[in-house]
């Protein structure tokens, strides 16, 4: 293989050509930065995927399974924070991997964030539209229209009569209005993302707080119920199979290095977002899942589409499912907002590299903000919302994460050997124990995730290769130049 392909970027030309050129705005402080992260982290996650993981593998410890996942994360976010706060640009684990491990790998990482960052929105914006298909039937609306609110691949049953959906429309409606705001501007999106996480964390809060008086003890006592004997039903490899699948709840703390170029003070705010953001979503996730099997047995949570609901229906406040319902809806499109904002800051890197057309670094004169790919991503990811059943794209979302955490905890071990001399503003304790940590933790996540989630996996993964073989490496810019550095090199620009 070519030696290209190790080929690394340096760091400081790294940083000198984030100055150059089209700019984007600097306008997050670190307040805005730990409500991004929020702002992506609450979502589907918490409000579906609770439920499910306590039904069919950890019962009531999915409390474990939420500490064991967030401790995956708090390893991998220690990494981020660290390149992060060296490396402020808006590619994150994509412009981390060029500088440390090379083209190809960083080509490799920047295709997988598709999944999560693309992916993940398209997930969301499907689970959006069940959540509205819930409230149009609590408000009794005599005839909703199924068949234009699911994928062709989802039925349900109307009258007995089974109905198979043509298009996800809800989907697509509010994937393109979360556009539309990434569009208009950096601070706008802050501000609406900072209204929605007020009233996010309000519901969380809320749902706590009222929940708490009306635990039945007697949910928890088969707190971490006896394995199956099938591997993630229950018992300690249940909790280990749970701890996959809320992971999901956790992704999008790290959309928050995405927004790196757009900080003022990014060496000392980019870990103060990331890790806050985290630890803020981890209390209250323990926090909620306690509550909610505390208040309605885990069994009870099995095909439960709106878990929340019935958990609700548990405590004498019944009536205020609605107003859940609608917190959700609101709560989801952040989540929305904050994933595709991510997904166009790592194109707009990978661009800038030449290993994608030029479009997606094109920034809009007035609002500074890469509207192309925008605009964009609202088509594809709304096509795909559209037309794809979620069962397949949340796993995808997961494991597509799972893999850019552990290149990253991988960059920071290469990185501490050849560049011990970088200024750190924040530097990951216990290295290597923290890093190396973070690779087992996704590793064994990953490991979780069923057969099919990898096939798909290596099926886009080969896509990426042969669009990397037929542009990117005949565009890269490093290849062009041929000046950069070499893999171990120590070269000053
Ligand atoms: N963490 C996000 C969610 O749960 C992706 O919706």
């Amino acid at each position: 293989m070519s030696n290209s392909f190790f080929k690394t970027k340096s760091i400081e030309s790294i940083l000198k050509e984030s100055d150059e050129g089209a700019k984007l705005k600097k306008s997050l402080t670190a307040f805005s930065l730990i409500l991004l992260g929020v702002g992506a982290i609450i979502g589907a996650g918490l409000f579906s995927l609770t439920g499910i993981a306590a039904a069919n593998n950890a019962g009531p410890a999915v409390t474990i399974s939420f500490i064991i996942a967030a401790s995956g994360c708090a390893f991998a976010g220690l990494c981020y924070a660290e390149f992060a706060s060296m490396i402020p640009v808006a590619g994150s684990a994509y412009t981390y991997s060029y500088a440390t491990m090379g083209e190809l790998i960083a080509w490799t990482i920047g295709w997988d964030l598709i999944l999560e960052y693309a992916v993940g929105a398209a997930t969301v914006a499907i689970s959006w539209s069940r959540y509205l298909i819930k409230l149009l039937e609590k408000w009794h609306v005599a005839h909703i229209p199924y068949r234009w609110m699911m994928s062709p691949f989802e039925t349900v049953k109307i009258d007995g009569v089974e109905v198979s959906g043509i298009m996800n429309l809800p989907a697509v409606f509010i994937t393109v209005l979360m556009s539309l705001i990434l569009i208009r501007g950096i601070q706008e999106s802050a501000r609406f993302n900072a209204v929605i996480v007020a009233l996010k964390i309000t519901v969380v809060v809320v749902f706590i707080a009222l929940g708490w008086s009306y635990i039945d003890e007697a949910n928890y006592a088969n707190y971490i119920p006896a394995n199956t004997g099938a591997f993630e039903n229950f018992g300690w490899t249940g909790i280990m199979t749970g701890a996959a699948v809320v992971f999901f709840a956790f992704i999008g703390f790290d959309a928050v290095s995405t927004a790196a170029q757009e900080a003022k003070n990014p060496q000392r705010d980019m870990p103060i977002g990331i890790m806050g953001s985290l630890i803020v979503c981890t209390i209250l996730y323990v926090l909620f899942a306690h509550v909610m099997t505390g208040l309605e047995n885990y069994q009870n949570f099995k095909n439960e589409a709106a878990p929340v609901a019935l958990a609700i229906a548990a405590t004498p406040y019944g009536f205020m499912q609605e107003l859940i319902i609608i917190a959700i809806l609101a709560g989801y499109s952040s989540v929305i907002l904050v994933l595709l904002l991510g997904q166009s800051r790592v194109f707009f890197s990978m661009s800038k590299d030449g290993l994608i057309p030029k479009l997606f670094s094109d920034v809009h004169p007035k609002f500074q903000t890469p509207w192309k790919s925008n605009l964009l991503f609202a088509v594809l990811v709304s096509l795909f919302a559209a037309f794809v059943p979620v069962s397949i794209v949340g796993e995808m979302c997961s494991i597509g994460t799972l893999l850019a955490f552990v290149l990253v905890c991988i960059g920071i071990l290469v990185l501490r050997k050849t560049r011990p001399d970088l200024p750190r503003a924040f530097k990951t304790p216990w290295v290597p124990f923290v890093p190396i940590m973070g690779i087992l933790v996704c590793c064994y996540l990953m490991y979780a995730l069923p057969l099919d989630t990898w096939i798909r996996l290596f099926a886009w993964m080969a896509v990426g290769f042969v669009v990397y073989f037929a542009y990117g490496k005949k565009n890269s810019k490093l290849n062009k130049s041929g000046s950069e550095s070499g893999p171990n090199s120590n070269v000053l620009d």
